[in-house]
């Protein structure tokens, strides 16, 4: 079964081709991020603004990378929420008329779900695609960290996402783009501070994330905060350094994302742990969650980074697993 994905929930535009749930025949992904690094966060007008000028192009490029053409496609899938109004729009419409035009099934997915079915999808001619099904079993907890979410699921299967956990305040992904703009990084954050923490030794500085003992529930806001007063209180002292707070928070916040993740596996007897969402490219959290899976008894995939984040072959293979609702 061949399946166009089309992702616009934010500022990428994205088309791909997937086959039978799994095998990723083209993933072809735009960006307006440059446009928006200037204001330091994302501008939904001009997100969504962009979404329309680089649909069509990135829908074509994505058919004839994968050498399909639109007869052969079984259904067209797109994210239905959650995201930037503007920009699922753009997708929504596109989509809509493909599908109307094709008389071919549309397949409405979830973006949180589909980042963390990112964990099933193997690159084109991989000798045995579907092996990874029997790899990564379900049921499994899923840990979605994002510029916009952070979220603990119980998984029964493709069908039922139950959440079990949630951030109170800012999402991870969030702390890392404000902690850079404190520290005047950039955005986004996540990518710089990943590369800065690891340039220096673990020191005496720390910052923690509260832990909310006894729930499965994160809060990132007071560490962000943590950071700002710091920094405004030895920012301008001579040795200052922008690495050591990198450093600092990013282990703070790897802490209460690997500690949360492994105790709702081991309260749910939970034998695979799924990652996804932008943070789960995080170069820590990917090694300290694979050190620790051994020990834990618990299955870790880290989905590559080109499917960690926002990408329309997730939403393209997850399309799959839940077709039935449309009657494929
Ligand atoms: O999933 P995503 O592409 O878009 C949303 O749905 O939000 O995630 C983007 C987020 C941004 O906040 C970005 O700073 C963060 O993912 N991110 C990272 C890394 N790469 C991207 N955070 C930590 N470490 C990284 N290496
Ligand atoms: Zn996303």
């Amino acid at each position: 079964m061949i399946i166009l994905g089309i992702e616009t929930s934010c500022d990428e535009t994205s088309a791909s081709i997937v086959r039978d749930g799994c095998e990723v025949l083209s993933n072809v992904v735009a960006t307006s991020l440059k446009d928006h690094q200037k204001f330091g966060g994302i501008i939904p007008e001009i997100a969504s603004r962009r979404q329309l000028e680089y649909i069509q192009i990135v829908v074509a490029e994505a058919l004839k990378t994968a050498g399909v053409s639109l007869p052969d496609l079984d259904a067209v899938a797109v994210t239905g929420k959650p995201g930037l109004i503007g920009s699922l729009l753009v997708g929504i419409s596109f989509a809509n008329a493909l599908s109307f035009a094709l008389k071919k099934p549309l397949i409405p997915v979830n973006h949180i779900h589909a980042h963390l079915y990112a964990n099933y999808l193997v690159e084109r001619g991989s000798p045995s695609p579907k092996k990874i099904f029997k790899n990564l079993s379900l049921p499994a907890v899923g840990l979605v960290v994002s510029g916009g979410h952070s979220s603990l699921f119980y998984l029964k299967d493709f069908r039922s996402f139950r959440v079990i956990g949630e951030t109170r305040d800012d999402a991870a992904g969030e702390a890392y783009d404000k902690v850079a703009r404190i520290l005047d990084l950039g955005y986004p954050g996540g990518p710089v501070i990943d590369r800065l923490a690891r340039s220096v030794e673990k020191g005496a500085l720390k910052f923690g994330c509260a832990t909310l003992p006894g729930t499965p529930d994160f809060s990132f806001s007071g560490i962000k905060t943590a950071v700002l007063y710091y920094t405004q209180k030895h920012g301008q002292d001579k040795d200052f350094s922008k690495a050591r707070v990198a450093r600092a928070f990013q282990d703070g916040v790897v802490d209460v994302l690997v500690e949360k993740a492994f105790d709702v596996c081991r309260a749910r007897k939970a034998k695979t742990l799924l990652i996804g969402g932008g943070v789960a490219a995080n170069s820590v959290l990917r090694e300290r969650l694979l050190a620790r899976a051994q020990k834990e008894g618990v299955r870790v995939n880290v989905p590559s980074l080109a499917f960690c984040m926002d990408n329309a072959a997730m939403v393209a293979g997850f399309a799959y697993q839940i077709r039935s609702a449309v009657h494929i």
